[in-house]
């Protein structure tokens, strides 16, 4: 029997990382105003966090979080279906499903347990689950949550998921398409008209993943499904606050009859405490702030435009990015260690996305924007960049 973790494969990593200095991971966070962070008393911009619309520092947001807090204390102390439910939560609920474009929405405790909760609630073992294969972890999770069969198919290639349709549309009694809006690591967006054609030819129901949609895309940033316009085609739409409502928690939304469905099924609604009072507060109130305030994503989507040209210019490959998510091609684990070490040296704060979320030889840099990041931060970001391309030999193309 083994009794210590410590020969794990994954520890030995760590550990061998912390020796060489070049651990890029749990990084202590000493103060933020949003856009920069104070790590060991060194000013870093940051350009590793989801926080799109910057809206985690605005003096309206934390002003209805501290008054829901003298309202209603600090938490629920208990799920939604007992002793947990707010008047604020049902409001809360009634703002998202108007804002969507849905008929109904469901705000649970985090990201992850909105999409575990929800797939594992409308899925079974006689179903099947198609996923794009760069969909986040959460949803393969729900998959194993569900007991339901899944399927691959290649990224946002509609041929690939209308092979797997065709090969499986007699076999299983529902078949859900499931794919992330925007996708987290390469910051493209999915391919939601063809794939709301190819669920009605086979019958599929479509589930959208929009935590990094919400809040970016679309009128106001209610998400991909505006963007494209196809509210009425999707099924299922998640959307987290842990990005651009500068919170934590999650929303489902949908028909009533399916989410009045998930609120009496989903076990990780049912089972865990509910959405605390100042993060539902924080949640409306960046509704009412976006809804008044049209500036917001205007410099969202120039600060993205330049940056993207910015990088371009200077000869990296973005991948196909088309949103604050910008993604730098390394290839080479250690070399993008050594770039982030590089850019935390010259007050850059970015992640590493290294084996196993990424293939090998396919290591990249995530980097994302903000409407709050200044012009000078961002082409100071940009010169940092251009020395580690230089100093490091940072490929331009993907091999
Ligand atoms: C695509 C996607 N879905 C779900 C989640 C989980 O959301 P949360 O962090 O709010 O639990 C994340 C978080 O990183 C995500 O990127």
């Amino acid at each position: 029997m083994i009794k210590s973790f410590t020969e794990s494969k994954i520890i030995k990593k760590a550990n061998l990382l912390k020796k060489l200095d070049m651990y890029p991971f749990f990084r202590a966070i000493e103060a933020s105003d949003g856009s920069t962070v104070t790590i060991n008393g060194q000013k870093q911009v940051m350009i590793g966090s989801n926080n799109y619309l910057g809206l985690t520092h605005h003096q309206e947001v934390k002003e209805a979080a501290i008054k829901a807090i003298e309202k209603f204390g600090t938490g629920c102390t208990g799920s939604r279906f007992l002793n947990g439910n707010l008047s604020i939560h049902e409001e809360l609920e009634e703002k998202l499903a108007r804002y969507l474009g849905h008929e109904d929405a469901l705000v649970f405790s985090t990201g992850m347990q909105t999409n575990l909760g929800t797939l594992s609630a409308i899925a079974g073992p006689k179903d099947c689950m198609l996923f794009d294969s760069e969909n986040h972890a959460s949803i393969l999770d729900s998959a194993r949550l569900s007991f339901a069969t899944t399927f691959k198919y290649k990224h946002n290639n509609m041929e690939s998921l209308e092979e797997v349709l065709e090969g499986n549309m007699s076999r299983f009694k529902k078949m859900i398409i499931v794919a992330d809006g925007v996708f987290s690591m390469t910051g493209d967006i999915l391919k939601l008209k063809e794939v709301t054609e190819l669920a009605e030819k086979y019958n599929a129901y479509v589930y959208v993943d929009d935590a990094h949609g919400i809040g970016v895309m679309g009128d106001l940033g209610r998400g991909t499904m505006n963007h494209f316009g196809l509210e009425d085609r999707v099924d299922f739409n998640m959307g987290t606050f842990s990005k651009s409502f500068a919170s934590i928690g999650g929303v489902m939304s949908g028909k009533k009859e399916s989410i009045d469905f998930i609120r009496h099924s989903a076990r990780s609604f049912m089972f865990s405490a509910s959405m605390p009072p100042s993060a539902v507060a924080t949640v409306s109130a960046c509704l009412d702030v976006i809804a008044k305030d049209d500036t917001i994503h205007k410099k969202l989507w120039k600060n993205v435009k330049f940056m993207r040209e910015g990088f371009k210019n200077i000869g990296f490959y973005t991948y196909n990015s088309q949103t604050p998510i910008i993604p730098i091609f390394i290839g080479d684990d250690i070399k993008a260690m050594e770039v982030t070490n590089f850019l935390k040296e010259n007050g850059v704060f970015a992640t590493p996305v290294i084996t196993p979320a990424v293939p090998k030889g396919e290591a990249l840099l995530r980097t994302s924007y903000m409407a709050t990041h200044n012009m000078k931060d961002l082409e100071y970001v940009l010169e940092v960049f251009k020395k580690a391309k230089k100093a490091l030999d940072i490929p331009s193309i993907r091999h």
